[in-house]
């Protein structure tokens, strides 16, 4: 069962412009940085009540972000639902036909456990899903 919407993440260019942007439009002046060095990426987060609001920068060539905004330019990148327990909610895809990018379960930061739910099966949208650890937060990843 999906409980919530943990995060939307938003594909930008520049942490630095779009935070500029975020906090003058929309009153987000609060953001908490945080590198993630396998998917070659730097996330800054919001918080809006328990769900939050990420900005993904690439800081390679070949990061996942950077081909994201390559092929569609700037905009939202994926939204994470958090469920219950996600070997339930895989299953469940798998059985209605859905088209899964990870199979099976894999480690999210702060002990969650995720997985991706490909945007052909989902009206063009990436969809993470993630059953919650110790602390609930989770990461990124495309393709
Ligand atoms: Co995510």
């Amino acid at each position: 069962m999906i409980t919530k919407i943990d995060h939307v993440a938003i594909a930008v260019r520049s942490l630095a412009t779009a935070i500029e942007v975020y906090s003058r439009a929309l009153g987000f002046s609060e953001w908490l940085l945080e590198g993630v060095s396998e998917q070659k990426t730097r996330v800054a987060m919001h918080a809006i009540g328990d769900c939050r609001i990420e900005l993904l920068e690439a800081t390679a060539e070949d990061s996942p972000v950077a081909l994201f905004i390559a092929r569609r330019g700037e905009g939202l990148h994926h939204i994470c639902f958090q469920v219950q327990n996600l070997d339930v909610e895989l299953q469940r895809l798998r059985s209605a036909g859905l088209r899964l990018i990870d199979q099976t379960a894999r480690a999210g930061a702060g002990g969650s456990r995720i997985a991706f739910l490909h945007p052909s099966s989902a009206a063009g949208v990436l969809i993470e899903l993630a059953e919650p650890g110790t602390t609930i937060h989770s990461h990124i990843n495309l393709d």
